[in-house]
This record gives C-alpha cells, sequence and structure tokens, in this order.
C-alpha cells in the first residue's frame, strides 16, 4: 500500500541524513523479520557502507540459515558476513543440561563471536578510509521503544561496549529504522521490500534457538534429530493454512527420556517429541491451540515414520501461566 512505500522512503532519508558520508554500518541478523527489515532498509540507504553479521550457531531450524544466506541476500543484495560458529557453540554447550546455564553460555559465545566479526569489519574499514564512526543497526520496535522509557536522544550510545582491536575514540552509534512501527507494520514493509515470505511471516523464536528445546544435553545428533522432526510440524501446519493462527509452534525433543515402542516387527526404543503450539497476543500469556486432529494425525504419523530415532509424539495442553510457551 502507499503508506508502506512512503514508510521506508522516509526512512531511507532518514538513515542518508544521519549517517551521511560519516562511516560504516554493522546489522546482525537472527534470522527473524524484525533484524531483517532494519537491515534491508538501511542496505537501500546506503548500500554496502553496511555489513550484516549472521552468526550460525547451529542450534537453528532447518533451512533458517540458508534462508537468510540465500534469500535474504538476493532479495536486498546486502553485503553478508556468516560466521560459522557451530563448532563452537556446541564445544562450549559440551555436557550441559541446566537451561540457565545453556542460555548463559549461548549469550556469552555470541556477543564474543559477533563482536569479533565486528572488529575484523571495522578494522578494515578504518585501515581504509579512517573512519571513526561505526553504526549499529538495530530492530528495535515501538514498543520495545514504550517499554523502556526511552524517548530521543536514548539511541545515541558512545563507546557501546569495548570491541577489542579497534580504536578507543571509536565511537558506536545506534541506527534504528523500525522505532516507529508495530509488528504488523514491520512485516508489511517486509513485503514491500521483497522479502521472503519465510523470513517475514516467521513466527518469534527464541535467541538460544534449538539448544533449549532439547531437553538434555545439546549435541549435533540431537539438533539433527530435533530439526526433521521440527520441520515436518511445521511443514504440516503451513499445509493446514494455520501459520497465522498460531503465534508458535515449538517442537521440544525429551532427549534424556527413552520410551518402547513397536515398528514394523521389531521393538524399538526411541526418543519422545512434545509438540507445543500455542496462540497468544504478546507471549506473556498464552493458550494451546486447538489444532485440528488431522493436522496433528498427519504430523505424528510422518515424524515417526520419518525420523527414526523418534517413536512417539504428545501435545502439550498446557495454558501459560502456569506453563511457559517454551519448556526450558
Ligand atoms: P516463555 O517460554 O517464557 O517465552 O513463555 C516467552 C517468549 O520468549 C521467548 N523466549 C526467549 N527469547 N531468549 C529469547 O530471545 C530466550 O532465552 C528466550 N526464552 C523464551 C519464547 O520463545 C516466547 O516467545
Amino acid at each position: 500500500t502507499w503508506t508502506m512505500v512512503n514508510i521506508v522512503e522516509e526512512q531511507v532519508e532518514k538513515i542518508r541524513e544521519q549517517i551521511g558520508e560519516r562511516g560504516q554500518a554493522i546489522c546482525g541478523l537472527s534470522g527473524g523479520v524484525d533484524s531483517a527489515v532494519a537491515a534491508a532498509i538501511v542496505q537501500r540507504a546506503i548500500g554496502d557502507r553496511l555489513t550484516c553479521v549472521y552468526v550460525d550457531h547451529g542450534l537453528m531450524r532447518k533451512g533458517e540459515t540458508e534462508q537468510i544466506e540465500r534469500d535474504f541476500v538476493a532479495s536486498t543484495g546486502a553485503d553478508l558476513r556468516v560466521v560459522d560458529a557451530e563448532k563452537q557453540f556446541l564445544d562450549a554447550l559440551a555436557g550441559v543440561s541446566d537451561p540457565e546455564e545453556k542460555r548463559k553460555i549461548i549469550g556469552r559465545e555470541f556477543i564474543r563471536t559477533f563482536e569479533a566479526a565486528e572488529a575484523e569489519i571495522l578494522g578494515d574499514s578504518i585501515a581504509e578510509e579512517g573512519e571513526k564512526v561505526a553504526f549499529l543497526v538495530q530492530g528495535t520496535l515501538y514498543p520495545d521503544v514504550v517499554e523502556s522509557g526511552g524517548g530521543a536522544g536514548t539511541s545515541n550510545i558512545k563507546s557501546h561496549h569495548n570491541v577489542g582491536g579497534l580504536p578507543d575514540d571509536l565511537q558506536f552509534e545506534l541506527v534504528e529504522p523500525l522505532r516507529t512501527l508495530f509488528k504488523d507494520e514491520v512485516r508489511l514493509v517486509g513485503e514491500q521490500l521483497g522479502l521472503p515470505a519465510e523470513i517475514v511471516w516467521r513466527h518469534p523464536f527464541p535467541g538460544p534457538g534449538l539448544g533449549i528445546r532439547i531437553i538434555g544435553e545439546v549435541t549435533r545428533e540431537r539438533l539433527d534429530i530435533l530439526r526433521e522432526a521440527d520441520a515436518i510440524a511445521r511443514e504440516e501446519l503451513t499445509h493446514a493454512g494455520l501459520d497465522r493462527d498460531i503465534w508458535q509452534f515449538p517442537v521440544v525433543l525429551l532427549a534424556d527420556v527413552r520410551s518402547v515402542g513397536v515398528q514394523g516387527d521389531g521393538r524399538t526404543y526411541g526418543h519422545p517429541v512434545v509438540l507445543r503450539p500455542v496462540t497468544s497476543e504478546d507471549a506473556m500469556t498464552a493458550d494451546w491451540a486447538r489444532l485440528p486432529y488431522d493436522v496433528l494425525e498427519r504430523i505424528s504419523t510422518r515424524i515417526t515414520n520419518e525420523v527414526a530415532e523418534v517413536n512417539r509424539v504428545a501435545v502439550d495442553i498446557t495454558s501459560k501461566p502456569p506453563g511457559t510457551i517454551e519448556w526450558e
């Protein structure tokens, strides 16, 4: 619609004014809609003076990294650096089952990896052009601004963090093109910018990714099992045309639990997965989603047929409260 065109043009103009010819911008992509739309707008404004950074921590769902690497880049022309940090994250997570411990480790490794990439990118550009201002693009939405009580001027943070290998007087400035928008507007802007539907309409997904959907230790093998089961559940939800009725649809692998089953002539001893479809307005409260039985049946049949290690599929019928949306 014309209003979305206006929003894009207005933001592009604003960003050109803010950044001018002053330096280089960096945007961390999470795989979600906010950072992707923010990056796409800034890319329109300043072209390849924006570098996008995507940290592949190995905890993403099936196909998500490819969506960023291939489809996001194809639709925006953005300059993207993918950091393959899977081994680093999995090594750091080895032997860890406690949910908060997992979150701490993933958060710490993420900042480390992102800052190293940032230092490399800015280090190059400072060496070449003597730039002393760096812009950090963030997908902050209007509700985030209101919640944190932030007004004009709070977006200007000086020396936002110590990034090893950069000059002390380097200044960081935030660029937040979505500061006046609500989520549904961001999605419309994303469509306007031609971003892939999988990114624009993606359900919220936690930063620690599948790391907090494996109950027990996180290993590559367990991640692969969960990725297959999760992909089937999402695919069937999409086929049923129910994506937009559901807030989130976690699939959880009970990796430390084994259950007896029977398949063909043999007894199996596999793992259960739990389907956790919920409806919600804001994730503060949630209701378990009454998915049609035939959709649940297709998901169950396909997962137990196609994922050898899974021999049982359960549905979580707990609301929030008392349950949370995620299991960890
Ligand atoms: P819960 O499980 O607390 O989740 O009902 C509420 C919302 O927050 C998401 N979530 C997270 N997001 N890092 C994130 O970025 C986290 O550690 C995290 N834990 C939960 C969850 O997916 C839901 O949307």
